[in-house]
């Protein structure tokens, strides 16, 4: 032992143990923050928000990610953390499994022979809102039509409604809003189907998991909110990086948070879990929460 102490610490060997050292604190930082949930509140206004919705407060959840790294425990904290805010709807924009959607995803993916479909349904169960509505992520599509059906199938038995390219409206007195919600864009997302028979200028929220609905919303109709998920919020966040090697077309504008359309609003939640790795870094894990304003 006195030996150690005594040999002299060159330059070198100082720099080795300094990054290691780094190393170590930048992977318990990430490891760290991949469950330090972060509640996001949002106040937006519209001008054809119908007045009866003046103060209506929907809370996004999205990318749960169910695997053997997110825990039951955590989901469970998110959804108490949810019900905290005592919203009059809750969203769930997609990928609440974690199916692999190609050959590379089956290769990085860790096999799993739990059966998630029971899990996730019986923690959002306990989501408390007037209204709860879902849709597919590319990595619950991904899990193929048997697991997707009973996954549509155990959330309905929940209460919620899971919009696969469809809409419903949502009345408050004489006031009606609708809700249309498409499947994943990688997969069998139908724009067009999901917003036929909303009346020309209805206020709608589209729900989407993947950003890049914009390019399709763009020509179809003009939508007040679009809700999205997908990025992770680049998950693990290295400026200059991430932008580069995230899978949407406008990584720089649709990375996370909010932005700005042609008409209304597109916002991209940074999702719950983790992807690959239970790691995050720079893009912690959020509940949205959006109040819509008129005006
Ligand atoms: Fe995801």
């Amino acid at each position: 032992m006195k030996q150690i102490f005594r040999q002299k610490m060159t330059r070198r060997t100082f720099f080795r143990y300094l990054v290691r050292l780094s190393l170590l604190a930048v992977l318990g930082l990430s490891f760290d923050q991949r469950n330090n949930l972060k509640v996001e509140k949002l106040s937006l206004s519209f001008p054809r928000l119908p007045p009866f919705f003046n103060g209506y407060q929907i809370v996004q959840l999205s990318d749960l990610h169910a695997s053997f790294w997110v825990t039951e425990t955590y989901l469970e904290e998110v959804v108490r953390r949810t019900n905290r805010l005592s919203p009059d709807m809750v969203v769930v924009t997609g990928d609440i499994l974690t199916g692999p959607v190609n050959a590379f995803w089956k290769k990085w993916l860790p096999a799993s022979e739990r059966d998630y479909v029971p899990v996730v349904a019986r923690i959002l169960a306990k989501l408390q809102a007037g209204l709860r509505f879902a849709v597919l992520g590319n990595h619950d599509q991904g899990c193929g039509q048997q697991t997707v059906n009973r996954l549509a199938f155990s959330l309905k038995e929940t209460g919620m409604t899971v919009l696969r390219n469809r809409s419903v409206p949502v009345s408050i007195g004489s006031d009606q809003i609708y809700i249309a919600g498409t499947d994943d864009s990688w997969f069998t997302s139908n724009l067009p189907q999901a917003m036929a028979g909303i009346p020309e200028n209805a206020f709608t929220i589209l729900l989407s998991h993947n950003p890049d609905i914009h390019i399709d919303a763009r020509r179809v109709a003009p939508i007040d909110l679009t809700l999205c998920g997908h990025t992770h919020g680049g998950q693990i966040r290295i400026p200059f990086v991430t932008e580069h090697v995230l899978p949407i077309s406008d990584p720089a504008r649709y990375l996370a948070g909010l932005v700005r359309e042609p008409h209304g609003y597109t916002y991209v939640n940074r999702g719950i879990g983790t992807l690959v790795f239970p790691f995050r870094l720079g893009a912690k894990p959020e509940i949205t929460s959006i109040t819509l304003r008129s005006g």
